[in-house]
C-alpha cells in the first residue's frame, strides 16, 4: 500500500453508508466498535484481508476476528454449539469472542489456515449498522501498528495508520475500552483465550462451569507475543508510589488527572486504559502503574498492562 489520504467519515448514515460502499469495494475502513476501533475489511475477500495485515505490520499467522450483524450470520459461518448458543443469546450483541469450528465463506487468510473462526456480534451502534449495511463478515483486529497501544477514539486509529487505510468512521470514544473476551474449546472444555471486555465470571455463570485458562503453548492467540499493547516509554507494574520522574497512574486514589478511575471503578478504569497511557507516553517520562484489582474487568486490564510492559523485541 503507497501512502494515500485516510478519509475522515462522520457517524451519521451518510458516513456509515460510504464506509459500508467501501468495504464492499475491497478496501479497509477503521470503525468504532464498544471496545477498541477496528481496522475491517470484507472477511471474504483475501486480497482485501491482505491489505489489513499490510496496514498493520502484522505477522501473518495471527488470525482475525470475523464481526457479524447477529447470531444467524455467525451460525452460517460457524458451527454454533449448544454451550455458544447459550452465550450468544446472554451476550449477544457485545465484547464476547467465539472460537468455533468453521464452515468455510471467509478467507483462509482471516483464520491463518486453523480450522477454526472468532466471530463477535459488536454492540456498538455505529458498528451494528456498518455491518447491517455491508451484509459480510467484516474481518477486522484492533485499528493499530502490530504490537502498538489498541485505539479507543479515532484520533489514536490516525496517530498509527494515517495514510495507510482507506477511511476511518469517527464514532466517538469506546465505551468499554479493552478489547472482547475471546473464548474456545478444548476437547469440549471452555477455555479462556484472552481475557477482555466481559468479565470471565459472569461467563462461567451462564455455563455453570468454570472455565480453563490457556496454557502457554496451543493456539496462536496475542498472549504468545511477549511484548504487546507497547508504549515507547518504560513501563513499571505495582508501584506503590512513583520514582520522582516517572507518571505515576493511579486507581482508586482519589482526582488526579493521572487516574484511571479516581472512585477505584474497573469499568471506568477499562474505558480510560489505553487512552491514558498514549497521553502518559506523550509526556515523555517513564510510566509507573499502581496495583489494580484482578477480579472482573480488572483481569483484562492486568493483562493488557503485563504485556505493555513485557520485554521489547
Ligand atoms: O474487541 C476486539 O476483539 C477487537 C475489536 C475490533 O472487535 N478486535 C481485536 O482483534 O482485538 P485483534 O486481532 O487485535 O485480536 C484478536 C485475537 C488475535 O490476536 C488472535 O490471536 C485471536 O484473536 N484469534 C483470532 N482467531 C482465532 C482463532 N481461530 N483461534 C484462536 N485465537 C484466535
Ligand atoms: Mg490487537
Amino acid at each position: 500500500m503507497g501512502a494515500h489520504a485516510t478519509l475522515r467519515l462522520a457517524a451519521d448514515a451518510g458516513g456509515i453508508a460510504e464506509a459500508a460502499r467501501l468495504l464492499r469495494d475491497g478496501r479497509i475502513v477503521a470503525f468504532p466498535t464498544e471496545t477498541v476501533y477496528g481496522l475491517g475489511a470484507d472477511a471474504t475477500d483475501g486480497r482485501s484481508v491482505a491489505k489489513v495485515y499490510a496496514a498493520k505490520g502484522r505477522p501473518s499467522f495471527n488470525p482475525l476476528i470475523a464481526h457479524v450483524a447477529d447470531a444467524g450470520m455467525a451460525g452460517g459461518l460457524v458451527e454454533m454449539t449448544d454451550a455458544a448458543l447459550r452465550l450468544a443469546e446472554a451476550f449477544w450483541p457485545g465484547p464476547l469472542t467465539l472460537v468455533l469450528p468453521r464452515r468455510g465463506a471467509v478467507s483462509d487468510l482471516v483464520t491463518a489456515g486453523l480450522d477454526t473462526l472468532a466471530v463477535r456480534v459488536p454492540a456498538q451502534p455505529v458498528a451494528r449498522a456498518l455491518l447491517s449495511a455491508v451484509g459480510r463478515p467484516v474481518a477486522a483486529p484492533s485499528a493499530n501498528p502490530s504490537g502498538r497501544i489498541s485505539p479507543t477514539e479515532a484520533a489514536h486509529v490516525l496517530d498509527g495508520l494515517d495514510g495507510r487505510i482507506d477511511a476511518v468512521l469517527d464514532g466517538g470514544p469506546c465505551t468499554v475500552g479493552v478489547e472482547s473476551t475471546i473464548l474456545g474449546w478444548k476437547d469440549g472444555v471452555p477455555v479462556l483465550l484472552r481475557p477482555g471486555g466481559l468479565p470471565v465470571e459472569r461467563i462461567e455463570e451462564v455455563l455453570g462451569q468454570r472455565v480453563a485458562h490457556r496454557s502457554g503453548e496451543a493456539i496462536n492467540a496475542p498472549g504468545q507475543l511477549s511484548s504487546h499493547y507497547a508504549p515507547e516509554a518504560a513501563l513499571r507494574l505495582n508501584a506503590d508510589a512513583p520514582e520522582p520522574e516517572e507518571t505515576w497512574l493511579r486507581f482508586g486514589d482519589g482526582a488526579s488527572d493521572w487516574s484511571l478511575s479516581p472512585t477505584g471503578d474497573l469499568e471506568e478504569a477499562a474505558a480510560r486504559l489505553f487512552g491514558l497511557l498514549r497521553r502518559a507516553d506523550a509526556a515523555g517520562r517513564p510510566i509507573a502503574v499502581a496495583p489494580i484489582p484482578t477480579h472482573g474487568l480488572g483481569a483484562a486490564i492486568n493483562d493488557r498492562l503485563a504485556r505493555a510492559a513485557a520485554p521489547r523485541p
